[in-house]
């Protein structure tokens, strides 16, 4: 088995280790300085988001709580299907709470769109998303994304928490997957 097998699945390293630790750090401390006063709730999308999640918790200064939600909206394609199911709901209610949806990459939308809805129908008093990546190329919503580290173009990447059919998630960076991986799909 080769030493390098996951690195060797990619095309090219899009987002470095340390310029994902400086993005951040950086957005760390915006958050702490704008939730000044609130105890507001962090949401992790699951599965995408959970390793940006933990590096950005560690950088905010709050009272905050945490929840998490998984939502199917994919299966195992590189191409969104549309359709949106909540297939773990979170723990805790979130009325007259302050939201912060953490999520690993915007793409059509759909997605967050819809996440959005159902926190302001159970009445949170504000719910913004704050995306590590962001594909605005793809959108197919008008969806505002409140909070991006990077705005990527479009080409399907891995890494850091991100995955393609389950894997990857475990690189420390941010890469264009090469398409011989998933051309069979096609
Ligand atoms: P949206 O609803 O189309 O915005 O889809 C967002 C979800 O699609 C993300 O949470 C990811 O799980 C997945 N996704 C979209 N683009 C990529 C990509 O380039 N790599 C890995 N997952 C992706
Ligand atoms: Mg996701």
């Amino acid at each position: 088995m080769s030493e390098q097998s996951l690195r060797g699945d990619l095309d090219h390293i899009l987002i470095t280790q340390e310029q994902l630790e400086a993005a951040v750090t950086v957005l760390g401390k915006k958050l702490t300085r704008e939730y000044k006063g609130s105890a507001p709730v962090f949401v992790c999308i699951l599965k995408g988001a959970a390793l940006f999640f933990s590096d950005l918790l560690r950088n905010v200064d709050l009272p905050l709580t945490i929840d998490f939600m998984a939502i199917s909206s994919y299966g195992n394609s590189t191409k969104t299907s549309g359709v949106v199911r909540i297939l773990k709901d979170l723990d805790h209610d979130v009325l007259n709470k302050d939201v912060l949806v953490i999520e690993d990459i915007v793409d059509s939308g759909l997605t967050l769109s819809y996440i959005k809805k159902v926190l302001i129908e159970r009445g949170a008093r504000s719910v913004k998303l704050v995306t590590l990546l962001d594909k605005p190329e793809r959108r197919k919503t008008d969806l505002e994304v409140d909070y991006a580290c990077f705005i990527i173009p479009n080409e399907f990447v891995v890494g850091y928490g991100l995955d393609y059919q389950e894997r990857y998630r475990n690189l420390p960076y941010v890469g264009v997957l090469h398409p011989k991986i998933y051309q069979e799909e096609a």
